[in-house]
């Protein structure tokens, strides 16, 4: 990782780094409806509380999980924006049980998948939440609906997310880059604040939730020992969040499946993918304990995945746990 000699704005460095390359026409549209839509986001996340939109919907999403008001805000705040990009054929949504299509003309050339508000647990009590995005080609050869959204994650040609956190950060990845951008508050601009970013060769935390402990396999048990020795247990209980610690700082993250949780628990599509396609572009491995996720050919959009996300040597040594056991 390293600073940049200058804060670029995510504008100007969309068109240094994309604008010459054919293979991401109208990325930025799609990036600037992410930064657009994650200000927006940001404001009402501040004044939640005060505005009166913590709390839930009283609604159970296609999840079978309960709707906070702010997951709908969310949802719809980004939706809107991909709509009015221009560039987004359709967007599959954690919170929505159907995809939206927005058009179909030679513009509309991507596809977004996401996880508009991650953390949602962590919501009302003041602790650092974000957003996810799968960003795809639309295969313009084929009709477009829902099956045709079922591609493996290797497909993506680049992933996003924001954690809203003490500061609010956009991470950007794109076949072998990461880059990480930082919002001002007072115009909602972000500004490039680290380029080439890799995760460190320390390992200093792993991040799991122990009290799940009683479910795992012994395999599970085993790679978790093994992780334990000389590193800091830090779960937060938002995974975006825990990610990009881990990302910066080094370590690994996992939510493998257990007996309650027999798919396990994140959602393939919205969390596993994206994260794991940022994972891979920074030298990291994403695995569900057998194989790399990004080959996995989903079967239904909103399908969970057992998921082993961060440094390379780390996931590799889960893998070698769960396999001898
Ligand atoms: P979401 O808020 O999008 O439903 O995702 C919550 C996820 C993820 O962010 C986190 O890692 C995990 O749920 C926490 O689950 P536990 O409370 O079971 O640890
Ligand atoms: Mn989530
Ligand atoms: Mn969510």
């Amino acid at each position: 990782m390293t600073s940049p000699p200058q804060h670029l704005t995510l504008p100007e460095f969309c068109e240094s780094r994309y604008e010459t390359s054919g293979l991401y026409d109208g990325l930025e549209s799609v990036l600037h409806a992410i930064s657009s839509g994650a200000y927006a986001l940001e404001k009402q996340i501040r004044n939640g509380n005060l505005a009166g939109i913590l709390g839930t919907t009283g609604e159970v999403n296609i999840q079978g999980e309960i709707v906070q008001q702010l997951d709908a805000i969310s949802s719809d705040t980004f939706v809107q924006e991909f709509k009015d990009s221009g560039r987004v054929a359709m967007v599959g949504c954690e919170e929505i049980e159907h995809p939206v299509s927005f058009g179909e003309t030679e513009k509309h050339n991507y596809i977004v998948l996401m996880d508009p508000l991650d953390g949602s647990s962590n919501i009302d009590v003041a602790v650092s939440i974000g957003s996810i995005f799968g960003i795809w080609k639309r295969d313009q050869q084929k009709a477009l609906n829902a099956e045709s959204l079922l591609r493996p994650g290797i497909e993506q040609v680049a992933a996003a997310y924001v954690v809203y956190g003490s500061c609010t950060v956009l991470v950007i990845a794109t076949e072998g880059n990461v880059d990480e951008f930082t919002m001002d508050p007072a115009t909602g601009m972000f500004h490039l604040t680290s380029t080439d970013i890799k995760y460190p060769d320390k390992t200093p935390y792993y991040s799991v939730n122990d009290g799940n402990t009683a479910r795992w396999t012994n395999g599970i048990v085993q790679a978790v020992d093994g992780l334990r020795n000389g590193r800091s247990q830090r779960y937060i209980g938002s995974l975006v969040a825990d990610f990009h610690r881990n990302l910066i700082k080094g370590g690994v993250f996992l939510y493998t499946a257990d007996t309650k949780n027999i798919d396990g628990r994140l959602r393939l599509m919205y969390e596993a993918n994206p994260l794991g396609y940022v994972s891979v572009q920074a030298g990291g491995e994403v695995s569900d304990g057998i194989q790399n996720i990004l080959e996995i050919t989903p079967h239904e959009l909103h399908q969970r995945a057992p998921l082993i996300l961060g440094n390379k040597e780390l996931v590799k040594k889960i893998r070698e746990a769960i396999k001898s056991s």
